[in-house]
């Protein structure tokens, strides 16, 4: 999709990071706004930098399917259409794969899986409905082509957020739709991913363990020496335009991800960082 003014960009995360990027990108095209977060307060701030267009925001958790419901009921309501869709809203837990309980994969699931499966299910057969042009676009990350020590849990989810991608991609183009698809596999980017906490649901319990704590400062150091995510912004904007599927952030990952193909290849194990 070439001309991106005057359409209608859906943002999930809208209240932080590269979901804030990309809103205040899609706003400097024209396009109308619907961001969505579960923090009001990082989406009026957001709403606020995004300046005079048309902005609307709803407080709306991903994981929850009625609030992604009423989220594309406004959507559609209000702003009439829904020409791109990015599925962005995600939460980092880190710990070996056997320190995690079942409410830590609840609560990684439920945001970085299904926020996106809900997405894709209340937004795209209105959209392939509304028979324009259109764009899915689904925050991934390099965790969803290898993993990495410490990082299971997180990683178990955006594999399945990438193969949902992979999916509804092939799906689309079987169905001769208009719609396009891009994975966003971002490696480390400046935002407040580490401190995912300040989200979690009060209900989902933790056990704190040192594992986890070491990954969450790991994962926080590599954060602040990311890239910024008003570059992961015009990536994506491009990739937009280009109809391009997957998006990495360093060429360095298609070098790894060549190595692990390889590697896997011979039987053994990929090596890891
Ligand atoms: N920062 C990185 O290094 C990096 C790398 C690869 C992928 N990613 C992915 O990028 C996406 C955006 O994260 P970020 O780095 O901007 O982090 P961030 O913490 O700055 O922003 C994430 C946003 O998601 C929101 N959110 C959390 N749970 C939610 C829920 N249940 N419903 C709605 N919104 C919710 C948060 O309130 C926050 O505004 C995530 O999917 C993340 O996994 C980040």
């Amino acid at each position: 999709m070439r001309e991106l003014s005057g359409k209608v960009a859906v943002v999930t995360g809208a209240a932080s990071g590269i979901g804030r990027a990309l809103a205040l990108r899609f706003a400097a095209e024209g396009m109308a706004l619907m961001l969505a977060d579960v923090d009001p307060g990082g989406l009026a701030e957001t709403a606020h930098q995004a300046g005079d267009g048309k902005v609307l925001t709803q407080v709306t958790d991903v994981s929850d399917a009625a609030a992604v419901r009423h989220l594309a009921n406004r959507c559609f309501g209000e702003l009439g259409a829904v020409h791109v869709l990015c599925n962005n809203a995600g939460v980092f837990q880190g710990g070996r794969m056997w320190t995690r309980g079942e409410e830590d994969f609840a609560w990684l699931l439920g945001v970085n899986l299904w926020g996106v499966l809900h997405g894709i299910h209340e937004f795209v057969p209105r959209m392939i409905e509304q028979d324009t042009e259109g764009h899915i676009v689904n925050t991934v990350s390099v965790a969803g082509l290898f993993t990495t020590p410490g990082s299971g849990g997180y990683a178990v989810t955006k594999y399945a957020a990438m193969a949902a991608s992979q999916a509804l991609a092939e799906d689309l183009a079987a169905t001769g739709a208009k719609l396009r698809v891009t994975a966003l596999c971002p490696g480390a980017v400046r935002t407040r991913i580490a401190d995912s906490e300040r989200v979690r649901p009060a209900g989902l319990v933790t056990t704190p363990t040192q594992d986890e704590a070491d990954a969450r400062e790991w994962v926080g150091r590599a954060a602040e020496r990311g890239i910024e995510p008003a570059e992961v912004a015009d990536l994506v904007v491009a990739a937009i335009r280009e109809e391009r599927f997957l998006v990495l952030t360093d060429p360095r990952y298609a070098a790894r991800l060549r190595l692990q193909t390889e590697t896997l290849l011979t039987g053994n194990l990929p090596p890891y960082q």
